[in-house]
């Protein structure tokens, strides 16, 4: 049931599905990087942990680079800080332009063959934007390349080409089929593309010949030709937005090994074995749904469940040999072939998950990054990074997992666990990953996930035990995060990174051992090695000024508010510990422009700002408005709900946090599940002492009844009504937050998930203001409008 308010919906959305392709500057934005690095400076990895050629690995799986390949930190132009504004813009604005002309006359011939025979576009039309080619995106298109090749043909890079009176899409067609793909492409570039597939199909199932014919598939298909070398409408279909990114093919490494060889390399030490220990493994796995053919299957004891009654269904699923803790019959199994008894079956998943699938992490540097906030983001700012360094990185975070540059993985339904991690890893390295950003979270820590993960470097971000679902007490909460510096142990391998802001620094600094370099970050405390000197938030792009013992950064990043200055400060700290170039550190941060879900800004060129955000506790919610606050905005307005089910004990906490920080408060839905939304919403409504009698007196006359503060209360238990109404109220200046699902694109109500985006329907509702206005229709009289901006 829903609240019948009549309030004027927006219609359902129509889609604007087409994007605009953003190559009109005509500017890759972002190169491969080769396997081997052809520059000579050679960025650690780790600490002391080079990068390690593809497919050999060093002898003992570890060496070190010679100190002396490494090029000194080159300082970044702008080491002076107190500059004016308009100085330090002018220099980024000239510092950009030069990175944009150092990369086209890297990649000139591709642009220039790219659009040598597109025909010259009569003079009128391309000078003065208007006229009919100008009515559609495409025709703007066409029109900006028509611009860009007057300017190449002006400086003699190419020939005038107006042999057709008129470019139309037929033509422009005719004019792209004739060209041979070599001659389009940089030949070298699909040489190289074309190496890196064959160097890594080795995947039974699809050879590389298909992997050769997908990609000229590609090729051919970008310039515009579709199947059977007919030509595509679309005049252009180049999109260098995505044209010379890394999108390698990746194949699943395929594992085996004998139970004994598992057993003697793992160190598992078992108390009992019976059967064939020769039994060939093919795989691992602890959840008996999953299991196939030639697995090894163990027998882990969950909060719930008991792996050891699932025995049968691994069985008949084709479990190999079993690893219990309990003695179990196997005489009765069809193939298992094998039983191992171990003390602890969930102590040794880790170790034989490692073993199984060869330790990749002891042959990629591996930053694992843990703290109560602050993890994903940094997660991806050090992927940026070192990517910048000319590393493949891959990353494994809540969000997404990455193999490395633009290639995901889908992200599995379940938390990754022991098996799945070491999974991962091997996959990354089998396809040419170099280093991981790898979040390390405390749950994972407190399970053993990461057990068997040889880290290189820690990075602790923050630490609130505010939120102990999972672990019960501080010091449980505490000791599972110790686990990942107390791994830090080696003086010339491992690198910690601290934020001595926070109280529990020392703690951590002081696991593992004492003597492993520590570099420390913080924004109060101006003795940690990496701090800002000064810095900016607004609502575009976060700007600061780096002091590292290196030399002093000017970063300026798309990711947005006081906290993630925090993050992009444990970036850099990383950076200065691994000796990375200054320059590639603050290319590598300013490349990542935003975070899915994180204080993500949607923009669609509204005067006032939109911002989705995961925070759906009482403490992240607090951090985030006073992030947004800390921006300037005129007003809050901000939308939240409360998860179905759980900790019915936040619902008015998170009232009175909205309701305090925020000018105007969305109450709405958030995963009801199979709780009553307005039950929930009754529970959050407890935050401004009221009840839903209260809540709906007070609003007979007032869509939005004031509270004792001034502020105001609106209620609707569809969220989409929820989101649409804080969005058509967003005024010049104000800042709209729609927070709690962030990433995560689903609503859960009864025991039906449907896909529900938060960034979708805030876009969505932001173009239909937008029409509404265009068509002249004055939204100010509408009711979601506050009475004070009759
Ligand atoms: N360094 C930080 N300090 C405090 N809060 C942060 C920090 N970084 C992010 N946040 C807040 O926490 C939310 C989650 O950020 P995220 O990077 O996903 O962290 P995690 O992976 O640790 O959950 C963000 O949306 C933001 O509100
Ligand atoms: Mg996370």
């Amino acid at each position: 049931m829903s609240m019948s308010l009549s309030v004027t919906l927006f219609p359902l959305p129509h889609s604007l599905s087409t994007q605009a392709p953003s190559f009109l500057s005509l500017k890759p934005r972002r190169r491969r990087y080769c396997f081997f690095p052809s520059r000579p400076h050679r960025p650690l990895l780790s600490p002391l942990r080079p990068n390690p050629p593809l497919a050999v690995a060093p002898p003992d799986g570890k060496s070190f680079p010679d100190p002396a390949d490494d090029d000194p930190p080159e300082a970044p132009e702008d080491t002076e800080h107190g500059v004016s504004k308009f100085q330090q813009i002018h220099r980024q604005a000239s510092r950009a332009r030069r990175i944009q002309e150092d990369d086209f006359k890297k990649h000139q011939s591709t642009f220039l063959a790219a659009i040598a025979d597109v025909e010259d576009a009569p003079e009128e039309d391309a000078a003065d934007a208007p006229g009919d080619a100008g009515d559609d995106l495409f025709g703007e298109i066409d029109k900006a390349i028509a611009l860009k090749r007057r300017e190449f043909v002006k400086q003699g890079l190419l020939k005038p080409n107006s042999k057709k009176a008129k470019v139309n899409g037929e033509k422009l067609a005719d004019a792209v089929e004739e060209l041979e793909p070599e001659e389009v492409v940089d030949l070298e570039e699909i040489q190289e593309l074309r190496g890196l597939q064959v160097a890594s199909g080795d995947d039974a199932d699809d050879g590389e010949d298909d992997g050769a014919r997908e990609f000229d598939d590609e090729v051919s298909g970008n310039l515009g030709r579709s199947n059977g070398g007919s030509v595509s409408d679309s005049s252009f279909d180049l999109d260098f937005d995505t044209y010379g990114r890394t999108k390698a093919r990746i194949v699943e490494p395929k594992f085996r090994i004998t139970l004994a060889e598992l057993l003697d390399e793992s160190k598992v030490v078992p108390v009992s074995v019976y059967g064939n220990l020769e039994v060939e493994i093919t795989g691992i796995q602890h959840d008996s749904r999953v299991v196939s053919s030639g697995d090894l299957f163990v027998c882990c004891v969950g909060r719930k469940t008991d792996g050891h009654l699932f025995l049968s269904e691994a069985d008949k699923r084709g479990a190999v040999a079993v690893v219990a803790s309990k003695e179990i019959d196997i005489e009765e199994t069809l193939g298992c072939k094998a039983l191992v008894i171990v003390e602890d079956t969930n102590a040794v998943l880790p170790a034989l998950a490692a073993s199984f699938y060869r330790q990749p992490s002891r042959h990629m540097a591996v930053i694992g990054i843990m703290g109560t906030y602050g993890k994903t983001t940094t997660s991806y700012l050090i992927k940026g990074m070192y990517e910048a360094m000319g590393l493949r990185t891959g990353m494994l975070s809540t969000v997404a997992y990455y193999v490395h540059g633009d290639n995901k993985l889908e992200l599995p339904n379940t938390d990754p666990d022991a098996v799945l991690v070491q999974n991962l890893m091997a996959k990354m390295l089998n396809n040419g990953t170099e280093a991981i950003a790898m979040e390390a979270s405390s749950h994972g820590l407190a399970m053993g996930r990461y057990n068997e993960v040889d880290f290189d470097i820690a990075v602790f971000t923050n630490l609130t035990c505010d939120n102990l679902d999972f672990h019960g007490t501080e010091e449980e909460y505490k000791a599972a995060e110790a686990k990942l510096f107390s791994r830090m142990v080696d003086p010339e391998r491992h690198r910690k990174i601290v934020n001595i802001d926070d109280p529990n620094a020392p703690f951590f600094m002081a696991q593992g051992n004492p003597d492993v370099p520590v570099v420390t970050f913080a924004m109060e405390n101006k003795n940690a090695d990496v701090h800002p000197l000064k810095f900016e938030l607004s609502l575009f792009e976060t700007q600061v000024l780096v002091n590292t013992p290196n030399g002093i950064l000017e970063i300026s990043s798309g990711l947005l508010g006081r906290h993630n200055i925090y993050n992009i400060l444990a970036a850099v700290a990383v950076g200065i510990a691994v000796g990375a170039p200054l320059e590639d550190i603050v290319r590598g941060i300013e490349e990542v422009d935003a975070v899915p879900g994180r204080f993500e800004l949607i923009d669609e060129e509204q005067a006032f700002g939109v911002i989705v955000d995961y925070a759906h506790t009482p403490d992240a919610l607090s951090r985030l408005l006073d992030s947004v606050r800390e921006i300037g905005p005129s007003r809050i307005i901000t939308v939240i709900g409360c998860v179905g089910e759980s900790d019915r004990g936040k619902r008015p906490m998170m009232t009175k946090i909205a309701t305090d920080k925020s000018e105007v408060t969305m109450l709405t839905s958030d995963n009801p599940k199979t709780e009553d939304p307005l039950d929930i919403l009754d529970d959050m409504l407890a935050g401004v002492g009221w009840t839903m009698q209260d809540y709906l007196k007070h609003g007979e006359n007032d869509y939005y009844p004031p509270l004792p503060n001034g502020h105001r209360l609106f209620l609707h238990d569809i969220r989409r009504v929820a989101v649409r109404a804080a969005v058509a109220m967003g005024e010049e200046g104000d800042v709209v937050v729609v927070a709690g699902k962030g990433h995560e694109a689903y609503q859960i109500e009864g025991d039906k998930k449907e896909f529900f985006d938060d960034r979708e329907e805030c876009r969505e509702a932001l173009q239909y203001v937008d029409e509404l206005h265009q068509a002249g229709i004055d939204t100010s009289e509408f009711p979601w409008r506050l009475p004070e901006s009759h």
